[in-house]
């Protein structure tokens, strides 16, 4: 019998003719939105294999109704979304899909680091609206990037994509990782500090570490005391790493310079959130790999990975926690 795998978007036409020649093949197709979490539970109990994204919650109480799950592939680096520990206690591989973001995503990073340093999206608007009367010394000036102290917080793949970059812009790069990787800092000539010195020396701090239970809140009011009043913060990880409430109080009280955020504590961010009324947020829509080119890499990855675990083999990309 073939075995049956659930998509909970609609995949490049190409991946679902190769996916339903080996399997059968349901996908949720609705106006591109999430999986309704009632009919994730319906149908989970009737497949061997799920190819996910990270809008999609797969905890164990999703666990407790399949019976017959093999694997769980994501189409994201990140997996938070999923409850690693209870599929691997109940033999259900976990896949991902890292590496061919890590370059797309480190050019969002440093799009955001310039955009929110350098006003672009503030100088843009008074454009359109009129307000551009005259050059006027100070009008919209930001800050540099060039020469700047860059901090680093998780010093993976993505941060040493955005550690190069900031080479070219002759940044100082300071980074904070749980193990030190003395041979980057050599190679790279980066330098090691701990999570007080990066937030009290750099001017941009960029948070590229993944959200788990130690990371979440990692960066609340008592961090962005530390920063210098002419810092920015670059989030390009997940929303839960930086309290939302205590960025908003930081931002009016120009206790920083701005913030540049592609993620958020809830996706999407409710239009009516504060953070969205302030000049000094440039605010994207989890946009972080998404290129055609890398998206495409990204659903042929996870196609593989899924593939690959319900055919007996080892997927390039499992998770383990
Ligand atoms: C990921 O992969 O985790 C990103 O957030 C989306 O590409």
């Amino acid at each position: 019998m073939r075995q049956k795998i659930l998509i909970t978007r609609r995949p490049p036409t190409y991946l679902l003719e190769q996916l339903s020649a080996k399997f059968d093949v349901e996908t949720w197709d609705f106006e591109d939105q999430p999986i309704p979490r009632d009919v994730l539970l319906q149908k989970i109990d009737n497949i061997e294999g799920l190819l996910c994204l990270l809008t999609d919650t797969i905890d164990n109480d999703l666990f407790k109704k399949s019976h017959h799950l093999k694997v769980v592939s994501n189409l994201a680096v990140g997996h938070d979304n999923i409850d690693v520990k209870n599929a691997q206690l109940r033999g259900i591989q976990v896949t991902n899909t890292p590496g061919i973001l890590t370059e797309t995503t480190a050019d969002l990073t440093f799009a955001l680091m310039l955009t929110t340093a350098r006003r672009i999206i503030e100088a843009s608007n008074e454009l359109r609206t009129g307000k551009w009367k005259t050059w006027s010394p100070f009008m919209l000036a930001g800050r540099d990037v060039h020469s700047s102290t860059l901090g680093i917080i998780g010093m993976g793949e993505i941060g040493l994509a955005v550690a190069k970059r900031a080479k070219g812009f002759g940044m100082k790069i300071l980074y904070y990782n749980r193990t030190r990787k003395k041979h980057l800092e050599e190679e790279h000539g980066m330098i090691h500090t701990n999570l007080d010195e990066l937030l009290q020396t750099s001017d941009v701090v960029s948070i590229l570490t993944p959200l788990t239970p130690e990371t979440k809140n990692m960066i609340t009011l008592n961090e962005l005391k530390m920063m210098k009043k002419t810092s920015i913060l670059i989030n390009t990880s997940r929303g839960g790493i930086v309290n939302e409430n205590d960025l908003v109080a930081a931002l009016k009280s120009d206790m920083i310079f701005g913030a540049g955020l592609d993620v958020y504590e809830q996706e999407p961010i409710p239009l009516d959130h504060p953070l969205l009324s302030l000049p000094t947020v440039v605010a994207l829509p989890h946009i972080g790999s998404a290129s055609v080119q890398t998206r495409m890499k990204m659903w042929e990855l996870a196609a593989l990975n899924l593939t690959t675990a319900l055919e007996g083999g080892t997927p390039p990309n499992s998770v383990w926690i």
